[in-house]
């Protein structure tokens, strides 16, 4: 789809999006080169410019009921291999500059990227060469592009919870709290949730909070378990807000849950199309609405979704959910009204 021009000139807010997710193959490619790393996924290795490109036209389906395979790398696979040629500051310097050269020229105004410092300490890389990297990018690319970030500190799910904390005490002085350096504000629980549910993290989550830190969770849509991990994002843990969370539908107590408690979904409805039919993907979008239910819309990964950036995002929901013009206008608010921002920044965006 092309985007059009109403879709384009939308002020917008970007609250899914993780960082490493962004990596485009050009600026792979290029890292790769600076850093003298291959480039492979599993035991593939892509050897000319290509060949890379062709890798990211896969669909990622691990679900043998949807037609998916499990000889084939799985999303979060070519996901953390593509961090592989993140080594130095200066390369998440320039990721994270790439996009936010990207938000401004899709008129994203303020955005609150994830982060995975466990995907890259893991690897030995040193957690200053991220926070700094990511801490610079936050600082000249408000000031280059205009583009304001507050960032979320994401715990990997399938690591154990301790070493989770680990990386959370490396990074705290990177946060946006008395004397931190100004990173990132929030905590959030990522990677897969097959057997992880955030009760686990619970203890994380209230020191987190303890510290002055917003907290969100994803609860990915058609997960194994995600009724019950949604209860206990809502319920247990009570996170602000749930990235995905589009099951809350098949329950009442939790839409009512989410109502009661104010909590915010963030959506990537390509995300779910890639392996979710049109006509039963939309209609959700049209009954939270219907049903009250807060949400805003964005990208996820959207290098590993075929390149469908927030913009592309909106341009699904408008086209295939039926959403009106004033709709969409109603849902770029609601990421402002979700939003962590300051009240002052929050006013400057619409
Ligand atoms: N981490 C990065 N992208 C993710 C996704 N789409 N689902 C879960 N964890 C992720
Ligand atoms: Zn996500």
């Amino acid at each position: 789809h092309s985007i059009t021009p109403f879709i384009a000139s939308l002020p917008k807010v970007e609250l899914h999006i993780h960082i490493e997710g962004t990596l485009q193959p050009a600026l792979r490619w290029k890292l790769a080169q600076r850093n003298n790393v291959p480039l492979k996924v599993r035991d593939k290795v892509y050897r000319t410019y290509e060949e890379l490109l062709d890798s990211y036209k896969v669909i990622y389906n691990h679900r043998p009921e949807l037609g998916g395979r499990k000889d084939v790398p799985s999303f979060l696979e070519a996901y953390f291999a593509g961090c592989e040629v993140l080594l130095k500051e200066d390369d998440f310097y320039d990721l994270a500059m790439d996009y936010l050269s990207r938000c401004r020229a899709m008129n994203v105004r303020y955005a609150e990227p994830f982060f995975d410092i466990q995907a890259h300490t893991r690897r030995g890389v040193a957690a200053d060469a991220v926070l700094n990297g990511y801490l610079r990018a936050q600082k000249d690319g408000a000031e280059k592009y205009g583009v304001r970030s507050n960032w979320i500190f994401c715990f990997l799910r399938d690591e154990p919870v301790d070493e989770g904390e680990a990386a959370y005490d490396a990074a705290l002085p990177w946060a946006a709290v008395k004397g931190g350096k100004g990173l990132f504000h929030a905590v959030g629980l990522a990677s897969n949730a097959y057997e992880r549910p955030i009760l686990l993290f619970k203890n994380a989550f209230e020191r987190a909070r303890r510290d002055g830190l917003h907290t969100t969770t994803h609860c990915d849509f058609g997960q194994k378990d995600t009724h019950e991990h949604i209860r206990q994002a809502i319920f247990e843990v009570g996170v602000e807000r749930i990235d995905h969370g589009l099951d809350v539908l098949d329950r009442e107590e939790l839409v009512a849950g989410l109502k009661k408690r104010n909590v915010g979904l963030t959506l990537c409805p390509h995300a779910y199309h890639r392996r979710t039919a049109t006509e039963v993907l939309f209609p959700k979008l049209r009954q939270l609405l219907d049903r009250g239910v807060q949400y805003c819309i964005n990208s996820d990964d959207p290098v590993y979704m075929h390149d469908v950036w927030v913009d592309g995002n909106m341009e699904k929901a408008y086209y295939y959910g039926g959403l009106s013009k004033a709709e969409m206008v109603q849902l770029s608010r609601n990421a402002v009204d979700m939003c962590w921002a300051d009240d002052e920044v929050k006013k400057g965006i619409y």
